[in-house]
């Protein structure tokens, strides 16, 4: 098991609706004095990094979205130590803006800026945007170049780049991000060809909520690959965490999430996300196995089971850690609240048991 302190990760609710498909009444909103404040309440809890979602047209009832790398921006600016990290698609964003922006933001937040390259998923929004779509391991094929691209840009003068996508030629970016080497590349997605553009180029591999077996073969497959490449790759898993005093109140909580499902936009989101995670060649995607109920948080977060008393999450996410797994991606129902919440009961219990395992493991180091 790792030595580091497993770190933690919020998503940004910068979509209306929540992180859920569910007419459940929430105090959750995606709106901008919402959000600002949850940056500062989530940096104050011991959150480190906070995630924004890149979407252009409703899915899943998520009917307004703000744009990532913007609110991405507006959070930095309300915070003193969070890292945010704003979400870009290959196709409407090319690597050389993305590189302007990011470094930008970068100066001007003191080195705290990350970016999350996802590659698409929803057939119907590029297609409402006039965006070719491509084949599933086509569009890994694009975002492994750009992030290779967005990696020469940050790091070297006179970049030339002659790839299918993309080229440069001589290119030399002014000025570059603080961070050194550069800020850290995320990625999300959980098929083959992820798992493959992680073990050559990522720094973070971004995968949805899943068992911690199902977590374990990934973490496996990514890691003994990786180390043939000569690269290394940290690991963050989505959860949906429902932490209340006793397993009978975070387990209701659930069932209400679920009995007030949206049944329309969960098939309606369910039709196009079986489609991406089966279309992957190997069909392993993300949602290929998913079931109505898991649809309903729409990164699969029920799956992980952070779901019970501030005890019982700690433990679940230490049996995490201890498969490889860097990050704990979280997503609540109410996130003021619940953010709060779980700085202050889950978290030094995750801490106390992480310093009980590596008192096991080597005494001398404590
Ligand atoms: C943690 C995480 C965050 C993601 N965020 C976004 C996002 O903001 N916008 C988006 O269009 N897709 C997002 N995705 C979707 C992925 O980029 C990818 O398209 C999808 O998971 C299917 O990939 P796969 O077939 O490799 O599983 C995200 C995925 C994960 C795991």
């Amino acid at each position: 098991m790792s030595q580091d302190n497993i770190k933690f990760a919020y998503w940004v609710p910068n979509v209306s609706g929540g992180l859920v498909v569910s007419k459940i009444e929430q105090r959750t909103s995606w709106d901008i004095d919402y959000n600002r404040k949850l940056a500062q309440i989530a940096e104050r809890a011991g959150f480190e990094y906070a995630l924004s979602q890149i979407r252009f047209t409703a899915g899943y009832g998520a009917q307004n979205q703000h744009e990532s790398v913007t609110i991405s921006h507006a959070l930095l600016a309300a915070t003193e130590k969070l890292k945010v990290i704003a979400a870009i698609l290959p196709g409407p964003w090319s690597p050389v803006l993305a590189a302007k922006q990011l470094a930008t933001i970068d100066q001007f937040t003191n080195g705290r800026v990350a970016v999350n390259i996802v590659s698409g998923w929803f057939k119907g929004e590029f297609r409402a945007i006039g965006e070719p779509w491509l084949d599933h391991d086509e569009r890994y094929r694009r975002s492994e170049e750009f992030i290779q691209a967005l990696k020469g840009i940050w790091t070297q003068d006179n970049f030339s780049f002659h790839g299918d996508f993309y080229r440069f030629h001589h290119y030399t970016l002014n000025p570059k991000p603080l961070q050194q080497p550069h800020p850290e590349i995320f990625q999300g997605g959980s098929s083959r060809a992820a798992r493959d553009m992680a073990s050559r180029v990522s720094d973070w591999y971004f995968t949805n909520g899943n068992t911690v077996e199902g977590i374990k073969a990934q973490v496996d497959d990514i890691r003994a690959k990786a180390a043939i490449n000569g690269h290394s790759v940290k690991i963050g898993v989505n959860a949906f965490v429902i932490a209340r005093e006793t397993e009978a109140q975070a387990h209701a909580v659930l069932q209400e999430i679920i009995a007030k499902a949206d049944p329309e936009a969960v098939n309606g989101f369910g039709g196009e996300a079986k489609n991406a995670g089966a279309s992957s060649p190997e069909g392993e995607g993300n949602w290929a196995k998913s079931t109505f109920e898991d649809l309903v948080q729409y990164n699969d977060g029920f799956k992980t089971n952070l779901i019970g008393t501030p005890q019982q999450i700690a433990e679940r996410i230490v049996a995490l850690k201890a498969v490889g797994v860097d990050l704990v991606l979280s997503g609540f129902l109410h996130f003021h609240e619940e953010v709060e919440y779980f700085g202050r009961k889950v978290l030094p219990l995750v801490r106390e048991l992480e310093r009980e395992a590596l008192a096991a493991k080597s005494p001398a180091l404590v």
